[in-house]
């Protein structure tokens, strides 16, 4: 099998981490990834928060009901949309969507745990996490990004559903 195909398939939530640290030309590397995601109309709204600090984390473990992995992450990449334009108010969440994926499965090349955390529509997230991080009203938090190097193995989760699969008509 190819190494993309490869990382698509072994890609796995991870939420247990090593104390190794990520370094800065790693996170960038991740960042860079991100912004090569499509975007409607190449509006590319993506703007991003570098976290390192365990008291941010610790803020947003309070307010965030399925963060609990923050207690050994290393890093969290809070993904924030740019609201700026109808365009970007549209496909914001698609085009964050792609992004984070591809953060996602960068960082699995690289060797680095990570696990989506979802914030966006919730409004409550929204408004607790533009709060802990200063994030301006015409910005959206769309969702964190926790990142380490991992402490636990998970296994190919065999997804594929032929039955999911529809040909020519439903
Ligand atoms: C929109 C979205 C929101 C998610 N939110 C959380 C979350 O808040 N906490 C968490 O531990 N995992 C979260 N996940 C991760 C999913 O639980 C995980 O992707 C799913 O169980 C499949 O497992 P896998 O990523 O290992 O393939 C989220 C994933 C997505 C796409």
């Amino acid at each position: 099998m190819n190494e993309t195909l490869n990382i698509i398939f072994t890609r796995r939530s991870i939420r247990a981490y090593t104390d190794k640290q990520i370094d800065d030309a790693t996170i960038e590397t991740l960042l860079k990834a991100g912004m090569y995601a499509p975007s409607a109309k190449n509006n590319q709204p993506w703007h991003f928060i570098v976290v390192r600090s365990k008291d941010t984390m610790n803020k947003i473990m309070k307010v965030h009901p399925y963060s609990r992995m923050l207690r050994t992450a290393n890093v969290v990449i809070v993904v924030c949309a740019g609201q700026t334009s109808e365009i970007q108010k549209m496909f914001f969440p698609q085009d964050l969507g792609a992004c984070t994926e591809n953060i996602l499965l960068a960082a699995t090349s690289l060797g680095i745990g990570s696990v989506w955390l979802g914030v966006y529509p919730s409004s409550d997230r929204v408004k607790e996490l533009a709060d802990i991080c200063d994030i301006p009203n015409d910005v959206v938090p769309f969702g964190l990004i926790s990142l380490g190097y991992p402490a636990e193995e998970r296994p190919d989760p065999n997804r594929y559903d032929a039955s999911r699969v529809h040909t020519e008509k439903w």
